[in-house]
């Protein structure tokens, strides 16, 4: 684990990079700082990560352009799950009435599963499970749980209609 204000500073500076190099070089920070990161794992530029030492990346997993990443307990993207541009994942709330510094959080991890595919603009808040294969339609507020194969829309999110199931194996 590196310091606060190093981790950020590097983070910045590794931010704006595009291509294959600024992923590679993301994923390599990323893993120095404490995150499980997989193969082949994407992290597109502008994303910002709060405590990656509580982020795990599954093999092939991706997170798109400008999204937002607070983990304060545990947020987990299975194998090839996909988040779209400009998302926001939050493992946390303040407690309410807030109070001053991280003292007043309120924590429950987040997990989306292999294969699933969070559109655009979403944002997915503390406690959520999204199943394996399942889509999370454009401009989302997820607060429940999503199940497998089930497409979801809206704020907030309710099911709209089931894909196909995976032929693989998605355990
Ligand atoms: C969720 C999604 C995949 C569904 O696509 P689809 O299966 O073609 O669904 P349809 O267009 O047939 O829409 C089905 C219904 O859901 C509604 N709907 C679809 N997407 C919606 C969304 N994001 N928010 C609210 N309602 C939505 C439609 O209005 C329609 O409602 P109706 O039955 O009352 O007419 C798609 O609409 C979407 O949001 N894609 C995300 C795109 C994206 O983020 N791209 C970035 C790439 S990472």
């Amino acid at each position: 684990m590196i310091q606060t204000e190093i981790y950020q500073l590097i983070a910045f500076l590794l931010r704006n990079i595009g291509g294959s190099l600024g992923i590679a070089l993301r994923n390599s920070f990323y893993r120095f700082a404490g995150a499980k990161i997989g193969k082949n794992v994407i992290i597109r530029e502008n994303v910002i990560i709060y405590r990656p030492y509580n982020l795990e990346l599954k093999d092939g997993a991706e997170i798109g352009f400008g999204t937002v990443i607070s983990a304060v307990e545990k947020i987990r993207l299975g194998k090839e799950a996909a988040i779209g541009p400009y998302c926001a994942i939050y493992d946390n709330n303040h407690k309410m009435p807030k109070v001053s510094g991280d003292g007043g959080l309120i924590t429950k991890p987040v997990e989306i599963k292999d294969f699933a595919w969070v559109g655009t603009h979403s944002i997915i808040l503390k406690g959520v499970t999204i199943g394996s294969n399942a889509t999370v339609g454009a401009g989302s507020v997820v607060m429940t749980d999503v199940p497998d194969n089930s497409v979801v829309v809206g704020n907030p999110a309710r099911i709209i209609k089931q894909n196909a199931p995976k032929k693989e194996d998605v355990k």
